[in-house]
């Protein structure tokens, strides 16, 4: 395959993308399979904080003060999880999107068995340290699975290709603001390394939107914007998401400043969306609505940086708990 622009206008086929997208997925997964590293899940876990828990074994109930973490290292860590575990959504949302044949297939199951890795790392954190409720875990669990995931971007590839790039650097930095945010060392190492994963699934999605790009470039372009004016974090629908994104929003772990600078930002600029030439008129008004997009999401996010800045001074003032960071984000760049 030669990724050139298409000289004509003419929209491809999903099943034509998918065809003319698989030598780069090839491409990547080798990539990928080179620099990913092997890790143990179980050699993060603080196995010696543990011990039985009140039930069949009579050990101690839980309660909240056996742990170290902050307030919002709880929130978030759970808020995490719970995204995590619906890793059964996700496979089947990708699977049958992507299929499971050939080098799309070798890559879908290749990130799903990454992706299970960190349910398993951050549940066995959460149980072997006492962090939260373990029975309040196990219920918003089953709740949360109960319910499933259906992407916003099932009916086109190119469409989850642009939202996944994007996601997965979402989860980076939310997984590795978390661990900053903790309150635990322990914590923060576990969560470094899932945050590591992230972020190559990430390059692999990125480079993919690249070859994209490249090969339709209208599509690609629509896709792109359509999905950053429309993104949403794939935990919304879990219980008390609401309340919790707003904690993780005060507690400088996930929010509109992140989102922008750390998240958006970061991609768009390696893919050079705003400089791209060549756009017939679909792709340049797909542009445009982008740039307004970003220019607004600007603008609320200084507002949201105001806010939360008075929020934490009135709060330091009161002698309540401040929140560790008072900037909104740029770590780990
Ligand atoms: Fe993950
Ligand atoms: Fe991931």
């Amino acid at each position: 395959m030669s990724i050139t622009s298409s000289p004509s206008r003419t929209a491809l086929s999903d099943a034509r993308l998918l065809h003319d997208l698989e030598e780069v997925v090839e491409r990547e997964l080798n990539r990928h399979l080179r620099v990913f590293k092997e890790w143990m899940p179980h050699e993060y876990v603080p196995w010696g904080r543990g011990r039985d828990f009140d039930g069949p074994l009579g050990g101690e109930p839980w309660s909240p003060e056996q742990s170290p973490l902050t307030e919002v290292g709880r929130v978030s860590l759970v808020v995490n999880l719970l995204t995590e575990d619906n890793l059964p959504s996700y496979h089947h949302e990708i699977a049958t999107l992507f299929g499971r044949d050939g080098a799309w297939g070798t890559w879908v199951h290749q990130w799903t068995a990454e992706e299970a890795r960190h349910s398993i790392v951050l549940r066995d954190y959460l149980l072997a340290s006492r962090a939260v409720d373990p029975a309040a875990l196990e219920r918003a669990r089953m709740s949360h699975m109960r319910n499933g995931f259906v992407s916003d971007n099932g009916h086109s590839p190119l469409h989850t290709v642009a939202y996944v790039a994007f996601q997965e650097l979402a989860t980076r930095v939310s997984h590795r603001n978390t661990g900053h945010e903790s309150g635990d060392p322990v914590c923060d190492r576990m969560l470094a390394q899932v945050a590591n994963d992230e972020n190559l699934h990430m390059v692999f999605y990125r480079n993919l939107l690249k070859a994209a790009l490249e090969l339709a470039p209208d599509q690609a372009m629509q896709a792109v914007a359509e999905v950053v004016t429309g993104f949403r974090m794939p935990g919304h629908g879990m219980p008390g998401f609401e309340r919790a994104a707003a904690r993780i929003a005060l507690g400088g772990v996930y929010n509109l400043r992140i989102h922008h600078d750390d998240v958006l930002q970061p991609v768009l600029r390696h893919l050079r969306i705003m400089e791209t030439a060549g756009l017939g008129p679909d792709g340049l008004r797909a542009q445009q609505q982008l740039g307004d997009h970003l220019d607004a999401l600007t603008a609320q996010a200084s507002r949201f940086d105001e806010r939360r800045a008075a929020l934490l001074a009135r709060r330091a003032a009161a002698g309540g708990a401040s929140e560790p960071r008072a900037n909104g984000g740029g770590h780990d760049r």
